[in-house]
């Protein structure tokens, strides 16, 4: 056990004597514990304008400091009154975590020895830890060591960049130097069209534009129509372009569709493009070993994303970037003249920023090893088949139920729609549905757009949802569509007056 000695080193004005933190840290678990227990019972997401919002913000005065007791109070009020709370269990959303302890643990200790990631010198434990991380979840997805080589990130978007910076820097000898500028070929991305937006992002930010990004149509089964991307390869290389990177998703995020890697692979091998896999949420399956094999052939992407805060309700934000390629990402981040000012390089080491997009930054991977090192593989496994358990329950309620689930996937989203609905109108239909759940604050789901239909969409994305909650959220589901059923049929009837087209359906 640490000491605490009594005596503490000279106060700045920027310090909290003694006596006052000791009582503000004993505030701030409270509101932390007050949170966690009560959360299940607070509206999943209230309602509220933005004006309210920003009347909360209106006793700021930073010329007249207040106590820290009152500054903790009111940010937890703010954060527990005006957020969509994803820790509860019936937060059947995006991938958002409702984080571990020790997660939130990791996250305050980082926040408070305050490494700095930049170079291994400066904070060996912390990038010595990382190093490890990338080491173990590398070994995960298949890569082998000493090949494998990786860097956290602040999420999938930002790891999905570095991991273009790193196709372009590998594949095109110039672009470091000369940026695009210097290229002889047009270089041209591929993505499925149910791919994270992040790439369409990365491709302007890279400066090759939105159009090199090739967005191909999906196959029946909504993954990448293989067909479709050689006839786009083929016909990009006839016309000059060069294709620097082609993305598999493993884990679309609307439907967990998973694009066929293996033959991605050799595609990718044939015309000599990097194979990227975004495996940001769906890559967590790699700590289940029944499921693993959903995500064979990723072993030989050249380089893939996952997210440990999504899944593995790590709190935000905590990505990485792994690659099989040793010194591919020094290739593309580090620079030819190290910077005088930075400490001196350490034999055997290399430097966080050599290898991101980022510089001074945090200890990204200190929650991460907290919460392994507390849940062990063991416990994540348990918890990714709870929720896929969950999830194939959710599908036989809503089947039992009248409503038709249209995604196919083992991972634990599910796209459904009203099997009553006629689905040239069911467009406002299950929008509606959608917002009148949230607006009950019992639950919260969202729509998207699957295979060019509106539909709902509910993911088992919290590791304390029950069985109850799940039954629940199909009993909220089948009145709500009730009730949205005759305001649509009013709806349409008044529109009808209008439009005679639309009169026999609100007829119906
Ligand atoms: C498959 C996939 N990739 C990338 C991202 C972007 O990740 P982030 O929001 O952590 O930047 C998401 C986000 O939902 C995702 O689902």
């Amino acid at each position: 056990m640490t000491e605490i000695p009594d005596q503490h080193h000279g106060e700045s004005v920027l310090d909290m004597n003694v006596q006052d933190r000791a009582a503000v840290w004993a505030e701030v678990l409270r509101q932390i514990e007050a949170y966690r227990c009560q959360v299940a019972s607070l509206p999943t997401a209230a309602k509220f304008t933005p004006e309210e919002v920003r009347e909360t913000l209106r006793i700021l005065d930073f010329a007249k400091p207040c106590s820290p007791m009152d500054a903790v109070t009111w940010a937890a009020d703010g954060l527990r009154r005006y957020q969509v709370h994803a820790a509860h269990p019936r937060h059947f959303g995006l991938f958002v975590p409702s984080p571990t302890e020790a997660g939130i643990m990791g996250e305050a200790l980082a926040a408070a020895f305050n490494p700095q990631l930049a170079a291994w010198a400066h904070s060996p434990f912390a990038v010595e830890v990382e190093t490890h991380l990338i080491r173990v979840f590398g070994a995960r997805f298949g890569y082998q060591q000493p090949q494998l080589d990786g860097t956290f990130t602040n999420g999938g978007a930002e790891a999905n960049q570095s991991a273009l910076i790193t196709a372009l820097a590998a594949q095109f000898p110039g672009y470091l130097e000369n940026g695009l500028r210097g290229l002889d070929r047009a270089p041209a991305i591929y993505v499925n069209a149910g791919a994270h937006p992040s790439f369409v992002k990365a491709a302007r930010l890279c400066g090759l534009g939105t159009a090199a990004v090739r967005v191909l149509a999906q196959s029946d089964s909504l993954v990448m129509d293989l067909s479709a991307l050689q006839r786009q390869l083929e016909h990009d290389i006839r016309a000059g372009y060069q294709p620097v990177m082609i993305v598999a998703t493993a884990g679309t995020t609307v439907a967990g569709s998973i694009d066929p890697l293996k033959t991605m692979a050799q595609l990718a091998q044939d015309v000599g493009a990097w194979l990227h896999v975004d495996a940001a949420w769906a890559g967590a399956v790699a700590l289940v070993d029944e499921l693993r094999p959903l995500l064979d052939g990723i072993e030989q992407a050249d380089s893939i994303t996952f997210d440990p805060h999504k899944w593995l309700s790590i709190p935000m934000g905590a990505g990485m970037l792994l690659t099989r390629h040793p010194g591919a990402l020094e290739r593309a981040f580090s620079l030819s003249e190290r910077p005088d000012y930075m400490p001196g390089p350490v034999p055997g080491t290399v430097d966080p920023y050599c290898q991101s997009m980022q510089w001074s930054r945090r200890f990204i991977g200190l929650k991460v090893c907290l919460s392994l090192m507390t849940l062990g593989w063991d416990g994540y496994a348990d918890a990714i088949r709870h929720q896929i358990r969950l999830a194939d329950l959710l599908r036989i309620e809503l089947a039992k139920n009248h409503w038709q689930v249209l995604n196919s996937t083992h991972l634990p989203v599910v796209c459904f729609v009203d099997s009553h609905m006629d689905p040239s109108t069911a467009h406002f239909h299950h929008a509606a549905i959608a917002d009148a759940v949230v607006a009950t604050g019992k639950a919260w789901i969202s729509s998207a757009t699957f295979a060019g239909r509106q539909v709902l969409r509910a993911c088992v994305s919290n590791h304390g949802t029950t069985d109850t909650d799940v039954r629940e959220l199909v009993e909220l589901l089948c009145a709500l569509r009730q009730q949205t059923n005759e305001d649509h049929v009013k709806g349409l009837a008044a529109v009808a007056r209008f439009t005679p087209n639309l009169a026999n359906k609100a007829e119906r």
